[in-house]
């Protein structure tokens, strides 16, 4: 019998919005976790590392396999974001350092053994970071391009503009040439843009209902909530924060709360002023060929009912 559970591989840079996003998949029957994959991004690699084990022991889930990737990007120098998640990337509540072991594999080997080994178009990759260990694995197993059924990236920003320079999103900003290796394999990409995350913003209501939940892991993402908040409300002076990365995970389990369109994205990679940028030719105005499905409206309520559900079946 055909198993209807969609199987996925996260790639993340936890990140707190990378913990919410890990979370609400392992509470999604609809989803099965194959493997997270940790890469350099919002904090090193050694962190990120750390921190996706930390959120698998927070969830009860110690037994999910989280393997160690990349920890530079391709051409670039290391950019990171402690100055919004934190020092350790998980700031805003003490949870114990995780116990069980990473993975002995590289992460780029474990995405391309195990599209080599899976049937044709049947497992998900959902990226939260930059996407360095896609491009090294694409890089080095070309074959495995026809082999993944599709990608859910967040990243890239159009009518938002960038968090991070004027015209570009942080991930892409980090590893623009990974991108652009990603957005060249042909392969079936939906992009979470700012252009939704932005309209996915925390509220007072939605911290007091984690709390109310009376659990760990309830008072864990309302504390996470409430240190990254402090950095996005005084830059936008918006009530609330955008959660970027729980989007993907969002549109894999409701697509219903999400509309988009498919369209031509292309990454900059040369120009210092816009690097990193995702041209994105929504309006149709030239003859490059359609690439993405570009995602640019969020059920807000509906996303955050979803989450809220999730979350609660976690138990104390
Ligand atoms: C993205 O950058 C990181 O800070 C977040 O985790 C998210 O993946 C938003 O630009
Ligand atoms: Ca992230």
């Amino acid at each position: 019998m055909r198993s209807t559970t969609q199987k996925i591989i996260i790639d993340t840079d936890p990140g707190q919005d990378d913990g919410v996003a890990i979370l609400l998949a392992l509470a999604s029957p609809e989803l099965e976790v194959i493997g997270i994959t940790t890469v350099a991004g919002n904090v090193p690699l050694a962190l990120t590392s750390r921190n996706a084990r930390m959120v698998c022991e927070l969830a009860k889930r110690s037994d999910i396999k989280v393997f160690a990737g990349c920890d530079r990007p391709l051409k670039k120098p290391l950019v990171t974001a402690e100055n919004v998640h934190g020092k350790t990337g998980l700031d805003g509540i003490d949870l114990p350092e995780p116990t069980m072991p990473l993975q002995a594999q590289h992460s780029v080997d474990f995405i391309i053994e195990t599209f080599r080994n899976a049937p044709e178009k049947t497992i998900t990759l959902c990226t939260l970071g930059p996407m360095t260990n896609i491009a090294q694995a694409l890089m080095k197993a070309p074959d495995i391009a026809t082999r993944i059924q599709k990608i859910i990236s967040m990243g890239g920003g159009f009518f938002e503009g960038g968090n991070i320079t004027p015209s570009a999103e942080f991930n892409m900003f980090v590893d623009p040439d990974a991108a652009k290796v990603v957005f060249d394999a042909g392969i079936e990409i939906i992009v979470v843009p700012l252009d939704v995350t932005h309209k996915a913003l925390t509220s007072a209501t939605w911290i007091k209902e984690l709390r109310a939940l009376n659990t760990l892991v309830g008072e864990a993402v309302a504390s996470w909530t409430d240190f990254f908040e402090r950095y996005d409300k005084e830059k936008y002076g918006s009530a609330g924060a955008p959660l970027h990365d729980p989007c993907v995970i969002g549109y894999l389990v409701a697509p219903h709360l999400f509309t988009g369109k498919q369209i031509n994205v292309e990454i900059e990679t040369t120009s210092e002023l816009t690097m990193g940028a995702t041209v994105a030719d929504w309006w149709k105005v030239t003859d490059r060929p359609k690439n993405a499905y570009f995602l640019n409206t969020i059920d807000r309520d509906g996303f955050f009912d979803l989450l809220t559900e999730r979350l609660s079946s976690y138990s104390a």
